[in-house]
């Protein structure tokens, strides 16, 4: 196992260019996925097809801003695939706050949660960060994979919450989410335009064939 990029920490890639994450966890597959053995050491194929991160990664991103050690407030977290990866990513010094408004879909990620101690699940609705504020801490970054109407406000108003200046926040859209009539190019203009508003972006990616109408867009706050 190779790893990706030297901008890329603890992320992998194979010789047919896979994707995988180093585990924290010696417990093997939690999704069903295909894990790799290489002396004490494990890795964790990470599938473009049902992580947004994963399919952004194989879309050539330059960089993801979500680095070993680090707190990240994740938004949409639902049963935990991709939450997964992320904490593999900070590792054990690092910390996955997973937030997720269903409390049916949260349960599965109370379960992952207590094979890995570094996420911490909350039932709560993006929409309002002052009611998670008290359950968070120190925040470096923030993932948002939410497909709602109002997705780009739910990641500003995180940001302006939660983000120091120079931090990264990573948005994943759904067009489909926003408005079925509009063409997904000329929406996501729309919201490159919203979002440079407030924030800087710093890298983009359209997430065909992976994820069909779907966005990702790096950002920074300034
Ligand atoms: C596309 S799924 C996320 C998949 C997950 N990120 C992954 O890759 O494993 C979106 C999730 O966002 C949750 N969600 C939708 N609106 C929300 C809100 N306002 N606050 C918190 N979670 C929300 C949904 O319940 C759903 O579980």
């Amino acid at each position: 196992m190779k790893p990706l990029s030297h901008k890329f920490s603890n992320i992998f890639s194979d010789s047919k260019n896979n994707i995988f994450t180093k585990s924290i966890s010696k417990e093997q597959s939690f999704f069903d996925e295909k894990v790799v053995r290489e002396g004490n050491d494990f890795f964790r194929e990470w599938d473009p097809n049902r992580s947004k991160i994963a399919a952004a990664l194989k879309k050539g991103l330059s960089q993801l801003g979500i680095k070993e050690g680090q707190n990240v407030l994740y938004l949409g977290a639902a049963h935990g695939y991709t939450p997964s990866f992320v904490s593999d990513i900070v590792g054990q010094n690092g910390f996955v706050f997973g937030v997720e408004f269903s409390p049916e879909v949260a349960r599965d990620l109370v379960f992952l949660s207590e094979k890995r101690t570094n996420i911490a699940p909350i039932v709560a609705d993006a929409n309002h960060p002052e009611e998670y504020k008290d359950r968070v801490l120190n925040i470096d970054v923030i993932f948002q994979d939410i497909s709602q109407k109002n997705q780009v406000e739910i990641f500003l108003k995180n940001c302006d919450y939660f983000l120091k200046e120079g931090c990264f926040g990573l948005l994943a859209i759904k067009a489909r989410s926003i408005d079925v009539s509009k063409k997904p190019k000329i929406l996501f203009k729309e919201v490159r335009e919203k979002l440079e508003k407030h924030i800087t972006i710093v890298d983009y990616r359209e997430l065909d064939p992976f994820e069909k109408d779907h966005a990702f867009f790096v950002c920074k706050k300034r």
